[in-house]
């Protein structure tokens, strides 16, 4: 049995998503369960997340983006949402050091102009100081919105366009990607913890082709077994892209004109 200390054998190294993203759900039930407040489970999703960032790195993933706090959470009790935005900051002046230590890179996705004070002051200092770390990048959406995103993306693109920097002919998915706060890097894995199977406006345009994998697990349960279990079954998946490759080989194989063989195995 693995100690989960390495990547577990049956796992292959070279078939591993190269970004994973989150959507940590599940922390309030988590410690209703228990007769906690809500805080509890926030407090212990903290140190889940912390823990699945150490995960990657030591299984060789190199990307982990997670949903901290949609533009929605804003209308959580407010006692809940300042909790939160003080559990944000502390972790980075608790772990801003350990984590730079490790080589990681952080940044943050969303809205941060509206976040208190202190907390984009710390932010700004967490993304400046780890800006040329590559051991594994970190990306936490915080008052994020994925339509939100989609729009300010547009607004950009069409400001350029106005200014004749571009022409609508060269406002492609690719221009438009490097327009979004993940900057064309589109996630290989989405995991949603706590049974919900929703992508609660998170990553929409990056999620295209992106697994996804949902598990009843609460997130502050989401340990290094859970993860492998999402891994293995990631790895089981036949992804295409939206190309249909047995169809393809079967065409070539059966060496008939194209279209009719096609025809044929769609009948
Ligand atoms: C969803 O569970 C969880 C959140 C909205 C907050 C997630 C934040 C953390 C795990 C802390 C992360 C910390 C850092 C430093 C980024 P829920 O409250 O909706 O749970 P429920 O559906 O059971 O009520």
């Amino acid at each position: 049995m693995s100690s989960y200390a390495t990547l577990p054998a049956d796992l292959n190294p070279h078939a591993l998503p190269k970004h994973v993203a989150v959507i940590m759900d599940g922390n309030g039930r988590w410690a209703n369960k228990r007769g906690l407040p809500r805080v509890a489970g926030h407090r212990q999703g903290a140190k889940t997340l912390k823990a699945l960032l150490r995960c990657c790195k030591d299984w060789g993933i190199g990307a982990l983006t997670a949903y901290a706090f949609s533009t929605e959470n804003w209308g959580r009790p407010t006692a809940e949402v300042d909790f939160l935005m003080v559990l944000f900051e502390k972790m980075l002046r608790k772990e801003l050091k350990e984590m730079h230590r490790e080589g990681v890179r952080i940044r943050f996705l969303g809205d941060l102009s509206t976040l208190p004070a202190s907390l984009q002051r710390e932010i700004s200092r967490a993304m400046e100081e780890t800006a040329n770390n590559t051991a594994v990048d970190f990306n936490v959406a915080i008052n994020y919105g994925s339509r939100n995103e989609i729009v300010q993306a547009c607004q950009q693109v069409a400001a350029k366009v106005e200014q004749g920097q571009l022409t609508p002919a060269e406002v492609t998915e690719s221009l438009i990607s490097q327009h979004l706060y993940t900057a064309g890097c589109d996630p290989d894995l989405l995991i949603r913890t706590s049974g919900e199977q929703r992508l609660s406006n998170f990553l929409l345009w990056q999620l295209a082709y992106t697994e996804m994998y949902f598990t009843d697990a609460f997130w502050p349960d989401f340990d290094r077994t859970e993860f492998h279990q999402a891994l293995a079954t990631f790895q089981s998946r036949d992804r295409r892209f939206g190309n249909a490759k047995d169809a393809v080989v079967a065409v070539q194989s059966v060496g008939q004109d194209t279209v009719a063989a096609q025809a044929a195995l769609i009948a």
